[in-house]
């Protein structure tokens, strides 16, 4: 089917007044356009575009999910003895470098509204501002200097700040890093829709795309060999960590050590809610496998309920520190993960090049989300720690999880 054809078909004619304007304008334009047109999955498209429909009801998302509680482990109240145990387990995966670790860094930053990578991002903390990705090379060399292995360092990047990402890290010399043990991979994208469903297009003339979501990571690391390359590195065990935590702890032997005591092949470091109605997903098992349910899906009621000891039942905010042994991962990787849908603000380029610029939400971005990949275990292990120890996020430009709000956790945690 040629590409007019194509349009047609999927109700996207209003692309073919873009060819005929370029036709006439731009010929290398024109075709790139027409290539996208052609490699786009319609089927994918219309199939997503129409779940968006559906999942207007709120209420849908959950209505046929059975949700219980996921047991965890408090690290605060193991006993020397068993902490004892479980570290000796996680510091012989580490000590025999089994262990990689992945920083998510494909996402776009909406939010924060920096101008390149989140990982680029420099947080002022004492005694002298930090990136976010120099944060993370001096907590996999406090790894090297505790364990003396320099771990295999993994960065996850989108097409669009893929050479932005690597640009910088070569610049700065992957923070004294060394590079054989790093390596970059691209994660994949998928188009936007407007409230109609229709392509947009941007003001280079694009189809705009955005990258499909950190649950696309399996399938990346399988497409872009980076499953086959920690096998021939004997990895066994993947830590998977986002770039926007200022107190990410990349190297947890308690994690993966309890992961593979408990004879999982998944774990996830929770901190507690601070307040029920704190706007943060939780674990739970939905359906009998584990999963994260996110507070808009969370009906009122269950989000106060108690066990006896007056612990939330669901109460474990999931803050993205993730084990999979590699064998999850590969799995995962061959599975079809759900894409959900986020309304998002979206500048649209006119035929005649005039640029409309959103102000509120007027386009869907289609994600798949790390989590949903839980659902192919039947169990997995849950540790909490503590939130000051753990989680600093830089989401948004001000307010709640901020660069303010990290600066403070971070030079709190550090005694600076
Ligand atoms: P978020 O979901 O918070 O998204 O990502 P974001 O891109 O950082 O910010 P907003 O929502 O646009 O403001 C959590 C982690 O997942 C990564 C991010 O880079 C971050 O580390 N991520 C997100 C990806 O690697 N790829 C994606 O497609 C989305």
């Amino acid at each position: 089917m040629n590409y007019e054809e194509l349009l047609i078909q999927n109700k996207q004619e209003h692309l073919l007044d873009y060819i005929k304007y370029l036709d006439e304008k731009d010929q290398a334009k024109k075709e790139t356009l027409i290539k996208q047109i052609e490699n786009i999955n319609y089927e994918q498209m219309n199939k997503l575009y129409a779940t968006t429909l559906e999942m207007m009801n709120p209420e849908k998302a959950l209505e046929a999910a059975f949700v219980e509680h996921l047991p965890f482990t408090n690290r605060a109240k193991l006993t020397k003895a068993e902490y004892k145990k479980i570290f000796a387990v996680g510091k012989e995966i580490i000590t025999n470098n089994q262990l990689a670790i992945v920083t998510m860094a494909g996402g776009q930053g909406t939010r924060l509204g920096h101008n390149g990578p989140k990982g680029t991002f420099l947080l002022d903390v004492k005694p002298e501002p930090k990136y976010l990705f120099q944060i993370i090379v001096e907590d996999l060399l406090h790894a090297k200097e505790e364990y003396g292995v320099y771990l295999n360092w993994y960065i996850m990047t989108s097409n669009e700040n893929n050479k932005m990402t690597t640009d910088f890290l070569e610049e700065h010399n992957y923070f004294g890093y060394p590079t054989d043990h790093v390596k970059i991979f691209v994660q994949g994208d998928l188009p936007l829709l407007d409230e109609q469903g229709k392509l947009i297009v941007n003001k280079d003339y694009e189809i705009k795309v955005a990258s499909d979501g950190n649950g696309c990571i399996y399938k990346s690391m399988a497409d872009e060999g980076i499953i086959d390359d920690m096998k021939a590195k004997g990895i066994e065990w993947v830590f998977v960590g986002s770039v926007d935590n200022a107190l990410v702890k990349n190297v947890d032997p308690i994690l993966i050590g309890l992961t593979k005591i408990e004879g999982n092949e998944i774990g996830s470091k929770s901190i507690a809610k601070a307040y029920p109605q704190e706007r943060v997903g939780v674990f739970c098992k939905k359906n009998g496998h584990p999963a994260v349910i996110e507070y808009s899906e969370i009906p009122e009621e269950m989000t106060e309920e108690v066990d006896e000891d007056g612990e939330l039942l669901y109460g474990e905010a999931n803050i993205m520190n993730h084990v999979y042994t590699l064998n999850a991962i590969e799995k995962i990787s061959k599975e079809e993960l759900p894409y959900h849908s986020a309304h998002k603000k979206a500048d649209m380029t006119m035929v005649d090049g005039t640029v409309i610029k959103a102000t509120e939400p007027n386009a869907y971005k289609y994600e798949a989300f790390i989590f949903d990949g839980f659902k192919f275990f039947n169990n997995m292990t849950l540790v909490r720690g503590v939130r000051e120890n753990e989680f600093a996020p830089v989401k948004n430009a001000e307010g709640k999880d901020s660069p303010a709000t990290a600066v403070e956790l971070y030079n709190n945690y550090w005694k600076l």
